[in-house]
């Protein structure tokens, strides 16, 4: 799984054959250029899931609820959950165990396929008091996994795990019979997530020492955008080929 915020980030990474394209709220973070991701409301994931539909990946479009958008009634969640399945999700993700029980149930009656969200569940930073790496005592470790069989017994698909010790993954993963998506939870997970422009080189934020970066584009579009920028001071561009040729009815 890897993040998908436009019709392109979904082109390119669809072409790459992963499973997943998730819609995630880190939009507010790589894309919009907040600090945190409580900044992003339904209407705007509702945009960017249906930029990313326009792709027409082959791979499964999984949204995330922005924060509170499922922290009312389970009506409203049904509402936003539906908002994003109708801008081209085939899933929602939402952060939280037992105390979501009623919403995902309420979801899940909607014929919504919900992925769960736990451990460093970054719609919590401000009750976490930072992104901080959770079930770091054997008691919160047996907190999470009893929390994740809650999820898998209410019927979500598959859980993503953020931010715990590699054993907590692992614990984790053993546990369920559901897929186990990791993200800084260790090798041990069925899958792993990562943010696209962690992994390209595009945040401003230094990232986390889970990420793996796998290409600099970010130097690449300043080394481009410098040779346009060149080549237009220049006089080099446009060049004949690039450019209309008058019409000969124009005279001279
Ligand atoms: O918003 C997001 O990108 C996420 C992943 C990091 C799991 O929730």
């Amino acid at each position: 799984m890897i993040t998908a915020y436009d019709e392109p980030t979904a082109r390119y990474a669809d072409a790459a054959g992963v499973d997943l394209l998730l819609v995630g709220d880190s939009l507010a973070n790589v894309v919009l250029g907040h600090d945190d991701a409580l900044r992003v409301s339904v209407a705007d994931m509702v945009h960017h899931t249906a930029a990313v539909a326009a792709a027409t990946p082959s791979a499964m479009i999984v949204a995330d609820m922005p924060w509170l958008s499922y922290h009312g009634t389970p009506a409203a969640a049904v509402a936003n959950a539906g908002a994003l399945i109708r801008a081209g999700a085939q899933a929602v993700k939402l952060e939280g165990g037992a105390n979501r029980s009623e919403v995902i149930r309420a979801i899940l009656n909607a014929e919504i396929p919900v992925v769960g969200h736990l451990g460093l569940t970054p719609q919590s930073v401000l009750a976490m008091g930072g992104f901080k790496v959770q079930a770091k005592t054997s008691d919160a470790a047996d907190q999470l996994v009893a929390e994740a069989l809650i999820l898998q017994e209410l019927g979500v698909c598959a859980i993503v795990i953020e931010g715990v010790p590699a054993a907590v993954g692992t614990r984790v993963t053993e546990a369920l019979d559901i897929p186990t998506i990791g993200i800084g939870a260790g090798a041990d997970t069925d899958g792993q997530v990562l943010v696209l422009h962690d992994i390209l080189g595009l945040t401003k934020r230094t990232p986390p020492k889970f990420v793996r970066r796998y290409a600099d584009v970010g130097a690449l579009i300043t080394q481009a955008v410098a040779a346009y920028a060149d080549d237009v001071k220049s006089g080099a561009f446009p060049s004949a080929s690039e450019t209309y040729p008058t019409p000969e009815t124009f005279g001279h």
